[in-house]
């Protein structure tokens, strides 16, 4: 063994002080200054040269520490078996190891041991303890001994069962596990903190231990939280399961969730083959994992093998590539989106992020360039997983050269040249080109040829895509004069198709002013909204020269929508692609008024949670144009409630008041009941299903 020289010192010396900064920042603040990489680039440096030169150890070095202190406002909670932690391998190599030095103290073969193997989710873990199968604490591994207790925080996660399922219930259960949130609701609570300016989390690990971490449970009951088990910690009478498989399937049978890509594998090919494998399913899990936990089945094994300091030798972590790496800004171009929204998209030096090389990801909009204090020449963290699209999520500001340059927000529209307009209290900036700017064109057509506006049979997506692709079509306009010789050079485009086509658009030609100004796709203007300038103004002519004052005279239409209207009328090649839509033939009877069924006229009716098939804005438009008022707020005379995904407080009072309560399903039923003209009326109400996911976790004690 060496002795260490100055240069290894300092090096410790660093390296500590970079660890604790990070571990506080990360454990006590939930606000990372190093990616994971970084931070385990760094731990695995200082390990090694802790084993180089043992007497550098300390009790505080941070390879010896568990976590972080539990914070003040929760009750500790002192954990009767110490929550550990667990080694990890890097390579296979290192888990071939792994599996050798268990069979060499078990005395068997290698070959002939089972294991079961689990994703390693990347969350909180906590604990819960269950007295005659009843919740009654929950905490989390603060420093291994002592934790956070957060039950009630923890009651309000529905995968946590507050009472055991079944009839017989043991005496003590402890049960362990990760709390997670998945990208879909990552994603969902970011969206909606970006556009009420609230915190947006770097990862949904973060965002997981945020949620877990407020001091109003009303607030964490909100979050996307989810619990899945993967340890019993105590359990009193032992229920007779041999191996760590059967005690999830018992888990399984109390009512918790328990990873459904567990399974039990042999020797160390089994393990590395199940370790490929979860690899490559990695990015279509929907939740990050940050690699695969192994253990031994066989609990009496377990037993015999013991603990080393402060992990198992029965189990081990495979970690695989980190989600996070940290690259340069080169620089930031402008995407125009499908709504004309502006995205600002970073151009990075290409770096490889848990297997994908990275060399573009979204900085959101202006606002979250302001957050980020992101500068071209940075040095940023990013971070992608599964379908996300990659993010920024850090600034490493300390690294900033000294010719970093600002970011400017374009004031015109990269692709079209047409005015970008940021109104107030909107987040994104749009390009205000419409159907005249080509990024947009594509949505435009879709729109302009669905059913409720000019109704063009046959002209669907694909057709839309590929007519764009070959610019057959640039306006609407152009798509009157395609001509069925032409159409059938299309792929799947026969002699009768293209001749349908034709004839679904000399049909369309004849129409009503109100579908008219649907189809313009004029941001906000809804069928409703349309139906109501068409009766306000009863001639396109008057619309088109009428001042932002004049449109707010219009039923329904305030500030923001008359100046959409008014922006849109404004610009020349909008009023040109209306000039040549007539030429092409287009025609209504002036001041024809859409005449739909309005079921819900006099009614109120709210929107909460995520949709998955819509946006809650596009839901609010077809619920307004069948005669609904939306709201946002719950009361006695609400109609209805349209709750989606992570919906909230607004759920509870809804349930509270006796509202009847529509998921998405039963929503979109009834939507398409209504605007057929097909439906009683009647609500369908809340089902069984549906009210008792929704009920107070208090009623299942
Ligand atoms: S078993 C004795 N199983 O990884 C420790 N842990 O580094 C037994 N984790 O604190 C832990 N997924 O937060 C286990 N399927 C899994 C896991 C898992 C994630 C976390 C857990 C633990 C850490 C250990």
């Amino acid at each position: 063994m060496t002795q260490p020289d100055q240069k290894i010192l300092d090096e410790v010396t660093r390296l500590r002080a970079e660890l604790d900064d990070a571990n506080h920042r990360y454990y006590v603040l939930d606000d990372p200054s190093l990616t994971d990489a970084d931070y385990d680039r760094r731990l695995r440096r200082l390990q090694e040269i802790e084993t180089a030169h043992p007497a550098l150890v300390t009790p505080d070095s941070p390879t010896q520490r568990i976590g972080a202190p539990p914070d003040a406002g929760f009750p500790e909670i002192e954990h009767v078996v110490p929550m550990l932690s667990l080694d990890n391998a890097f390579s296979e190599e290192e888990l071939a190891a792994f599996v050798t030095r268990v069979a060499e103290r078990l005395e068997v073969e290698g070959d002939e041991l089972t294991f079961c193997c689990e994703p390693k989710l990347d969350g909180v873990a906590v604990s819960l303890v269950y007295e005659a199968g009843v919740l009654i604490s929950g905490a989390t591994r603060g420093d291994g001994r002592t934790g956070e207790g957060i039950t009630s925080n923890l009651r309000t996660l529905r995968s946590i069962p507050l009472r055991l399922r079944g009839e017989a219930h043991p005496e003590l259960l402890e049960v362990r596990g990760e709390v997670i949130m998945s990208h879909a609701g990552f994603e969902a609570l970011n969206a909606r903190a970006r556009d009420q300016d609230d915190k947006v989390f770097a990862n949904p690990r973060n965002a997981a231990a945020g949620s877990l971490r407020q001091l109003d449970p009303r607030v964490t009951a909100t979050r996307p939280l989810e619990f899945s088990a993967y340890q019993v910690a105590r359990l009193k009478p032992d229920q007779g399961d041999a191996t760590h498989s059967a005690l999830m399937a018992h888990l399984g049978d109390f009512g918790f969730r328990t990873s459904s890509e567990l399974a039990v594998v042999k020797g160390p090919a089994g393990v590395i083959d199940f370790c490929r494998q979860l690899g490559e399913k990695r990015d279509g899990l929907g939740y990050d994992i940050d690699g695969v936990v192994i253990k031994v089945d066989d609990l009496r094994l377990q037993r015999e093998l013991g603990f080393v300091a402060r992990a198992p030798r029965w189990a081990i972590a495979f970690k695989f590539p980190a989600q996070e790496q940290t690259t340069r800004l080169n620089d930031v171009e402008f995407q125009v989106g499908r709504t004309g929204a502006i995205t600002p998209v970073a151009r990075l030096e290409p770096v490889s992020v848990a297997g994908v090389t990275v060399s573009n990801a979204t900085l959101h909009n202006a606002d979250e360039i302001h957050r980020l204090g992101v500068m071209i020449g940075d040095t940023v963290a990013i971070r992608r997983a599964g379908d996300v699209i990659p993010q920024v999520v850090r600034v490493m500001g300390e690294l900033r050269p000294s010719d970093a340059r600002e970011i400017v927000f374009p004031e015109r529209c990269p692709v079209c040249d047409a005015e970008i307009e940021r109104l107030e209290g909107e987040v994104a900036a749009r390009c205000s080109g419409g159907l005249y700017c080509p990024a947009q064109r594509k949505e435009a057509l879709k729109h302009f040829a669905s059913r409720r506006a000019l109704d063009i049979d046959g002209l669907g997506e694909k057709l839309i895509e590929a007519l764009v692709e070959r610019d057959w079509v640039t306006t609407p306009a152009d798509l009157f004069r395609l001509q069925a010789e032409r159409l059938v050079e299309l792929p799947r485009m026969g002699q009768k198709s293209s001749e349908n086509l034709v004839a679904a658009l000399s049909k369309a030609r004849s129409t009503t002013l109100a579908r008219f100004i649907y189809a313009l796709g004029i941001r906000e203007v809804g069928e409703a909204t349309a139906a109501n300038l068409a009766r306000h103004f009863g001639t396109l002519e008057a619309l088109m020269s009428a001042e932002r004052a004049d449109l707010e005279a219009v039923e329904e239409v305030g500030p923001i929508v008359a100046a959409h209207v008014h922006t849109f009328f404004c610009q020349p090649h909008n009023r040109e692609t209306i000039d040549d839509l007539i030429a092409c033939g287009l025609h209504w009877e002036e001041a024809a008024v859409v005449e739909r069924p309005q079921p819900l006229l006099g009614q109120t009716w709210v929107l909460t949670g995520t949709l998955e098939s819509m946006t809650r804005d596009q839901g609010k438009a077809r619920l307004q144009a069948l005669g609904a008022k939306v709201s946002g707020s719950v009361s006695k005379k609400t109609a209805g409630l349209v709750a989606g995904e992570a919906a909230g407080s607004k759920l509870e009072k809804a349930m509270q008041l006796g509202v009847p309560v529509l998921d998405e399903a039963a929503f979109l039923d009834r939507l398409a009941a209504w605007e057929t003209g097909e439906s009683d009326v009647e609500e369908r109400g809340v089902t069984e299903r549906d009210a008792k996911e929704n009920s107070d976790p208090e009623d299942e004690r």
